[in-house]
């Protein structure tokens, strides 16, 4: 039985994978946060009751590492992260009605009340187990204390999962060629004994779950190969002291593993908002119980009354959402999510953030160029289908904000306003025409069917979509005419584009909250446009209102090339550093054989046709000369025999530049352009070591020949 499309008679609740309260969130994290707040705020502009709830990861290694590092307690760590994240979500309009964290005393008690279910219902046990061991400072090596080689794919693994590789979760014991990350040291292996849920106990009621689930396709095929074969149980403890501790009498020395308390916080969190704003308001029972069949009982189909659970996470996490937290929720008598929407990652200029290099648009640094919150999310919304990838660049955001903000949506209702501010004094009075209710219908339709699609960038264009129509409309009819001979006809066009700026503000306001509230008020409509039902697209808009304001400003050119050098700097500062301490790390455990100073040669292969991927030109240098204000960086200009290229390389104080033209070099010509302090450099030239000596033929190689 397929699920009603939304809105439906059932309280919903959006959730959105949690941070780990372990450092700065960058535009890749917000990516989940806008999309969970874009989905609770237009499922309420359809009319669904709705709870948005999410939390901080306080638990785990990768906060415990962390802490370690700092020096301090875990505990002060990770509130210190959670602070800050609730500080910073609401600055980019993500408004969750109850934003709480894995250590509060809630989700302390609700995670042993689930425990204590699974006991209860005999689907945990004792078994022991090889556990990663570091003798030098003889401690147990829980998850991402150890690192090595996934068993499954071979890529390097940190712990619990294959974050590189496969994306699979590890067990403990599982990981290849352990490491320590406290020492360095090879890892052993000695016995535990740990507690494990009994995954294969649901088996059959996964495959079935995901029969019913909806969402994105990737969270609904890929787990379908993990639950085909043997189920394996998940070990459900670790040895640890920070963390929620284990329900069981005698295993005090035992935490709960940090991926059982962690989903179990979207419960909690809702509760807490019950809580707050009474059961009335929204009942957490409701959702998350109501009419599931009792703990570890079969379920077959959805409970009729079950709420409408909505999970919000990056792609890295679908088997936690698609197969453990199922099995838990069931194991516990609760509610199976509804959906799980898994997003795709968000790469700078065509490559993947890196933190450790500081490769990374970060939120703060958003927020402190002066962008509005609004631009960015529609960026993130509205780039790309939810499931795949997107690339930030300033250069494309500029090209976003600039054609759909500025020329199209804030055009649109800044002209229709302006007209009938200066000859109306507000909404003129006539009858709407037929030809714009049928699309403002069209659009409302487009939005309903974008969300029951799971497809926020769909529903988000539905306002786009009309205020496109809308200049297509005022330009067509040309109001500015008619306004002396035909008045009343003028005023039956103005009146139409008040409605469409209206009904535009309505579809947009999920994705563009504070815009859309300034447009609501320039139109002098009552309260707030988050309280708008969808019906409002259709209802008159108010009489008078005064003189309008530009909604977004253009981006120039020259800002954009301003962002783009400060990000060449930062990433270049940090590499270099990232470097030097790769070298210093590399210095005091080279093995033996490897020659003073060189790198040991890379493990990781690649395939010929990877090389081929590169394309490796000989080039002739035509002119080089240093670039003023960068102390290291020349522009040169190389003749690549098919075309000349202006290339930058980091060689002013390394080479007499003087006495470069005319030498052959190695240019890889297909690397993406970057500008380097305002400087186009496209393609790079190759060199070698810490001096840069310049790659040459022995031969006569003409400027174009392909390296092979
Ligand atoms: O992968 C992560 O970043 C985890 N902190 C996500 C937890 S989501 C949930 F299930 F708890
Ligand atoms: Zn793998």
């Amino acid at each position: 039985m397929s699920r009603d499309d939304y809105p439906t008679d059932q309280p919903a609740v959006v959730t959105c994978g949690l941070p780990y309260a372990n450092g700065d969130l960058h535009i890749g994290h917000l990516r989940t946060y806008v999309s969970g707040d874009v989905l609770a705020r237009s499922l309420r502009t359809l009319g669904q009751r709705t709870a948005f709830v999410s939390g901080s990861d306080m638990h785990g290694t990768p906060v415990a590492v962390n802490a370690e590092r700092e020096g301090v307690t875990p505990e002060e760590f990770a509130l210190e992260w959670h602070e800050k994240y609730e500080a910073t979500f609401p600055e980019f309009g993500v408004e969750f009605d109850n934003y709480g964290h894995t250590h509060d005393e809630t989700n302390a008690e609700l995670t042993r009340e689930f425990v204590r279910e699974w006991i209860e219902g005999d689907h945990v046990y004792e078994k022991e187990i090889q556990v990663a061991w570091d003798p030098e400072v003889d401690q147990p090596l829980p998850d991402r204390f150890v690192e090595g080689t996934c068993p499954y794919c071979g890529a390097k693994a940190r712990g619990d999962e294959c974050d590189e590789g496969c994306q699979r979760h590890l067990e403990p014991g599982e990981i290849e060629n352990p490491t320590s990350t406290i020492t360095g040291n090879p890892a052993e292996y000695r016995s535990r004994e740990h507690e494990f849920l009994r995954l294969s106990d649901f088996q059959e009621y996964l495959k079935g779950f995901l029969g019913r689930l909806e969402g994105t396709d990737n969270a609904r095929n890929q787990p379908r190969e993990w639950i085909e074969g043997e189920l394996q149980d998940l070990c459900i403890t670790r040895d640890m002291d920070w963390g929620i501790d284990y329900p069981g009498e005698g295993k005090e020395d035992l935490v709960l593993y940090v991926w059982v308390d962690a989903p179990i916080e979207y419960v909690s969190s809702t509760k807490q908002y019950s809580e707050r704003v009474g059961s009335d308001e929204f009942d957490w029972e409701a959702a998350w119980r109501e009419g599931a069949p009792g703990p570890g009982e079969p379920m077959d189909e959805t409970p009729a009354d079950a709420g409408e659970i909505v999970h919000i996470i990056g792609r890295d996490i679908i088997q936690h959402h698609t197969v453990f937290w199922p099995a838990m929720l069931r194991a516990a008598g609760y509610n199976e999510p509804r959906a799980v929407m898994a997003s795709g990652f968000v790469n700078l200029r065509g490559k993947a953030f890196s933190t450790s290099r500081n490769r990374a648009i970060w939120a703060d640094d958003y927020l402190e160029e002066g962008f509005e919150p609004d631009l960015l999310r529609y960026y993130l919304v509205t780039t790309g289908g939810f499931q795949q990838d997107i690339d930030f660049s300033w250069g494309r955001f500029q090209e976003r904000v600039n054609g759909e903000l500025v020329g199209n949506f804030g055009n649109f209702v800044y002209r229709s306003l302006l007209f009938a501010y200066r000859n109306f004094e507000g909404t003129p009075e006539a009858d709407p025409s037929e030809e714009v209710l049928e699309e403002i219908d069209q659009a409302m339709e487009a939005f309903r069917a974008g969300l029951n699609d799971y497809s926020l960038r769909e529903a988000s264009q539905a306002g786009i979509v009309l205020s496109r129509f809308g200049n297509e409309y005022i330009q067509r009819h040309e109001p500015w005419k008619l306004v002396e001979e035909e008045p009343e006809r003028a005023a039956r066009v103005i009146r139409d584009c008040v409605q469409l700026a209206k009904a535009a503000a309505v579809l947009l306001s999920p994705v563009l909250p504070n815009s859309c509230e300034r447009l609501w008020e320039q139109l002098g409509e009552e309260g707030s446009v988050h309280d708008a039902p969808l019906a409002a697209c259709l209802e008159d808009p108010s009489g008078a209102f005064g003189e309008p304001e530009a909604l977004f400003e253009k981006i120039e050119d020259d800002r954009v090339e301003e962002l783009d050098e400060k990000l060449e700097e930062r990433v270049q500062a940090a590499s270099a550093a990232a470097d030097d301490t790769a070298e210093s790390e590399q210095e005091e455990s080279e093995d033996e054989d490897a020659p003073e100073g060189l790198e040991p040669l890379s493990d990781e292969r690649i395939g010929f046709e990877e090389f081929q991927e590169l394309d490796v030109r000989i080039g002739e240098v035509l002119t080089a000369e240093g670039i003023d204000d960068a102390d290291e960086l020349a522009r040169l200009e190389v003749d690549l025999g098919v075309e000349t290229r202006q290339i930058v390389a980091g060689i002013k104080r390394l080479h007499d530049l003087d006495a470069l033209p005319g030498t052959r070099v190695v240019i890889l010509a297909n690397l993406e352009p970057a500008t380097l302090f305002g400087v186009e450099s496209n393609g790079m030239l190759l060199a070698a070591g810490e001096d840069a000596d310049l790659l040459t033929t022995l031969g006569d190689s003409e400027p174009g020949t392909k390296v092979r």
